[in-house]
């Protein structure tokens, strides 16, 4: 339990978060983390959290595994920094055959490093451009690719995101994306795909033809939107009107990728071969770093020192990688997220079926979510003062769990795919007694 000495550290260093740093960086929680261990932390206080929000998804193999320690431990006795544009070391190019090796993407393939899941969305626009001389690149409503100018452009959410940072970079055209559970008026769930391949096709009448379009780009399960599976055979049709007209396909995993639904890549499940594919976050389990893979002429198509930067594919986050790599094989932790999958779906839909304020359950694999409403009937959201009231009650019962959603009203499950089980109930036990005690 923590003592009243050290439960103000927590507030000292909240006021000191206040005063020093800018309030454009989010405060998720109030949760001030001294040390960290797989799905656990504790705060500065001493009080022990299960992690349901890893970093936002960036820890499917745990915080501090013993493996990626030690390969950071090893690295960082031998060698730091070069920037690879100005010597090569064998890290890098073993992060890329990995990387190569797990993409499905047909054909040959090269890849590149960068350290942001934003930076590598730019540069997969930048390869697009560069490879099809064209300008026009079709983003989808509700998306989330990042906070550079380009990927807010990118992006389906205008408040906070890019309220008040115009102008943005020109030539992005949104289309819509299916919802399942928030159809447009009057359009039914089996005809959703089908309704939203014809808002595309009108986009291609009204707004940019497919011949001056360079490339579509989205999420094969929306993340941030609040975890949106797309209906049946969208991102299949994607693709084949992407090769009708010669416009590539670029799928960000970012925060899908390394296992979250229940494939390495969510793509997989679609059956779809993409042209570039954007992964960060897991990869690289709390380091930073990036990537693009993609078909080799494409990736070939931009001239020697248009792509990278200082730091991107550094030597420590290679080993990070590379030990991920490692785990995620010897710990089958592709498996393991299909079997977390199972269990917290279980949990959602019993909890569908019971609180008269959960609308939806839904997810793949464990990237599963449950959308909170006020009325079940009408589906407007739950307002984001309320559902704060939750994720506070998930604090104090020692629960971090993490909100998405266009209107702030989703919960979301990102926990580490190497949870012991009984970590896994506990917090979800700690989630069910915060919608017990919540009232409408
Ligand atoms: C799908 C997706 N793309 C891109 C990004 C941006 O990644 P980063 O925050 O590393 O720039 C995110 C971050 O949440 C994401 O979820």
């Amino acid at each position: 339990m923590p003592t009243k000495i050290s439960a103000s550290k927590s507030s000292e260093l909240r006021a000191e978060r206040e005063a020093l740093v800018s309030k454009g960086s989010a405060a998720y929680t109030s949760v001030v983390i001294a040390k960290a261990l797989n799905a656990k932390v504790w705060d500065v206080d001493g009080k022990e959290y299960i992690d349901f929000a890893g970093g936002i998804g960036a820890l499917n193999v745990g915080h501090c595994h013993p493996a990626v320690a030690a390969a950071l431990r090893e690295q960082a006795g031998k060698l730091l920094h070069t920037c690879f544009h100005v010597a090569a070391y064998p890290g890098y190019t073993e992060v890329c055959r990995e990387l190569i090796g797990v993409a499905p993407i047909a054909g040959r393939k090269k890849a590149v490093l960068l350290n942001s899941g934003a930076e590598a969305v730019e540069n997969a626009v930048k390869f697009a451009r560069a490879f099809t001389r064209r300008k026009g690149i079709i983003a989808f409503d509700n998306a989330f690719h990042g906070r550079t100018l380009l990927c807010l452009t990118l992006n389906g959410k205008y408040k906070p995101l890019r309220q008040g940072f115009g102008p943005c970079p020109p030539e992005v055209y949104r289309s819509r994306f299916p919802y399942p559970y928030r159809p447009p008026h009057g359009v039914k769930p089996e005809h959703l795909t089908e309704y939203c391949l014809q808002e595309l096709d009108r986009l291609f009448q009204t707004d940019i033809a497919p011949e001056d379009t360079a490339a579509m780009i989205l999420e094969p399960v929306q993340g941030e939107g609040g975890f949106v599976v797309p209906s049946a055979g969208f991102v299949k049709a994607l693709r084949e009107r992407c090769d009708k007209h010669g416009i590539l396909l670029i799928i960000d995993e970012v925060q899908t990728g390394f296992g979250r639904t229940g494939e390495l890549f969510a793509i997989e499940r679609e059956g779809v071969s993409p042209d570039l594919l954007v992964t960060a976050k897991s990869l690289g389990a709390g380091m930073p770093i990036s990537a693009v893979v993609g078909k080799a002429e494409i990736m070939d198509a931009a001239l020697p020192g248009a792509v990278g930067g200082t730091y991107g594919g550094n030597p420590m986050s290679c080993a990070a990688a590379l030990a991920v790599f490692k785990i995620f094989r010897e710990e089958k932790l592709v498996l393991a997220a299909q079997r977390i999958g199972r269990l917290v779906e279980k949990r959602f839909d019993a909890f569908l079926d019971r609180f008269p304020f959960v609308g939806d359950s839904r997810g793949v694999g464990a990237m599963r979510a449950i959308e909170l409403v006020a009325d079940k009937k009408t589906k407007a959201p739950l307002p984001a003062a309320r559902v704060k009231e939750i994720l506070h009650a998930c604090e104090d019962g020692g629960l971090i769990l993490i909100k998405a959603g266009a209107h702030d009203n989703v919960l979301r499950t990102l926990m580490p795919l190497t949870i012991p089980e009984e970590d896994l109930n506990r917090g979800l036990d700690i989630l069910q007694g915060a919608l017990e005690s919540f009232r409408l």
